[in-house]
């Protein structure tokens, strides 16, 4: 177990410092008050940190390195240290080498944060992403994703409630809506439930969806439709437990800083990333899966989210969980943007943006998409306050520019 922890810095820009001093009047860094952050070092987990530390969370980040860089950590102290440069304090950073799975570890963080005058931990709440993610790779390896995802969340919060941290945000997936993806239309969280749900639409009709889903296409989307349900029930249980689960839908982009981005050691298979690599040369043509789907310009369309949004979506979660409004029980909400793009838009977005050449060939569809994916996204908006703020182009901008600097 490697523990590293950031001493706070203090230092200047003037208009900075008045800025800062005046938000942490209004919101002054509680010391003794942890956002534990599993998986706080891949793609959105570090982004999320960084969002989770501008609004002076502390934050406690663990992360097995499985598919991430421990320079990500010293990064997120380099953007700390610049941040609050000149402030009269800056929010706790600690990290920790381990893998959410190890029990024992896991008990022994979470007891140096045990508060023994009160007997509750200053962990207030906790942001899962220690999840696997490669749809293509669970079809190979169910076991490997069912371990961990589904076996792996069931002792973590079995550890979770023995410290009695009760409250956690879930990274699932717009993979739950399965065949309701197919119909086309706005996707909206009242599609796939966990418990039967009667809604009164604006005519006055009553609709009743029962919990359950159908069409999901892999073990991966299968994990996280289970891993839902399982904190439903835990929810239902007690009702000191309140647990969001954002859906989230296509993440792209990075921090505008230029020190954040995706960098996974696996081989990725996302679009944007595969985008990246033809751009780079890494990768003679990008193949655009099928141009026959019933879109405009036949390539499929999907919701891309700025990871910066998406990541400022969890901090409104953990905003709307630990605040006087706080709504116990499982809330799903979905993270996407309302609006959908095209391959061949994300594709000609990049090239306008970047000057580069992106050579495309269209092959066959790949097995298991959808032609069209897009969020309703007014759930969001409603119960935890976010709101999208980042376009297309700005995801394509802050990419170019952390290429430009890293080239
Ligand atoms: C998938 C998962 C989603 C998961 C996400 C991240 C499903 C249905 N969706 O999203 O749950 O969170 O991955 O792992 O399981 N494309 C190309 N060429 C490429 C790569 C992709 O044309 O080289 C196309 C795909 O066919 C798709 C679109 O780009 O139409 C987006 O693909 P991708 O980035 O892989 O995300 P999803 O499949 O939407």
């Amino acid at each position: 177990m490697i523990i590293e922890e950031v001493s706070n810095a203090v230092h200047t820009p003037t208009a900075e410092l008045s800025k800062l001093s005046a938000q942490l009047i209004l919101n002054p860094i509680v010391d003794d008050q942890y956002v534990l952050v599993v998986g706080g070092l891949g793609f959105i987990g570090s982004h999320t940190v960084w969002e989770l530390l501008k609004e002076r969370r502390n934050v406690i980040i663990v992360d097995n390195l499985s598919n991430s860089y421990k320079d990500v950590f010293d990064r997120l102290q380099t953007l700390v240290s610049r941040y609050y440069k000149g402030a009269p304090s800056s929010p706790h950073l600690e990290f920790y080498e381990a893998d959410y799975r190890e029990t024992p570890v896991m008990k022994s963080i979470l007891g140096r944060y045990d508060c023994p005058n009160t007997l509750k931990s200053t962990i207030t709440s906790v942001i899962h992403f220690s999840a696997h993610k490669a749809v293509e790779e669970s079809i190979r390896q169910p076991l490997k994703y069912y371990s961990n995802n589904v076996a792996g969340l069931i002792d973590f919060c079995t550890l979770l409630d023995q410290f009695s941290i009760k409250t956690l945000v879930f990274s699932s997936s717009a993979t739950v809506y399965g065949s309701f993806a197919e119909a086309g239309g706005c996707l909206s969280e009242e599609l796939v439930t966990h418990n039967t749900t009667q809604l009164t639409d604006v005519s006055s009709t009553v609709h009743i969806t029962l919990s359950g889903c159908t069409g999901l296409t892999s073990p991966y989307s299968r994990t996280k439709w289970m891993s839902e349900a399982i904190l439903a029930d835990i929810a239902a249980s007690d009702p000191d437990w309140t647990v969001y689960a954002l859906r989230f839908f296509n993440p792209i982009g990075c921090d505008p800083s230029g020190l954040l981005m995706e960098n996974p050691r696996e081989i990725p298979r996302n679009l944007m990333p595969r985008v990246i690599r033809t751009m780079q040369g890494q990768i003679d043509e990008l193949s655009v899966f099928g141009d026959d789907w019933d879109t405009p310009d036949g390539t499929a369309v999907r919701d891309f989210v700025h990871v910066s949004d998406l990541a400022r979506g969890h901090v409104a979660a953990i905003v709307a969980e630990t605040g006087t409004e706080r709504k116990s029980g499982f809330h799903v909400v979905n993270l996407g943007t309302g609006t959908g793009s095209s391959v061949m838009e994300v594709v000609e977005t990049m090239r306008r943006i970047s000057g580069k050449v992106i050579r495309t060939k269209v092959v066959e569809r790949r097995e298991g998409d959808v032609g069209v994916c897009i969020a309703d996204p007014s759930k969001a908006a409603q119960i935890i306050g976010w709101t999208p703020l980042r376009s297309l182009e700005d995801s394509c901008r802050d990419i170019c520019r952390y290429l430009d600097t890293h080239a």
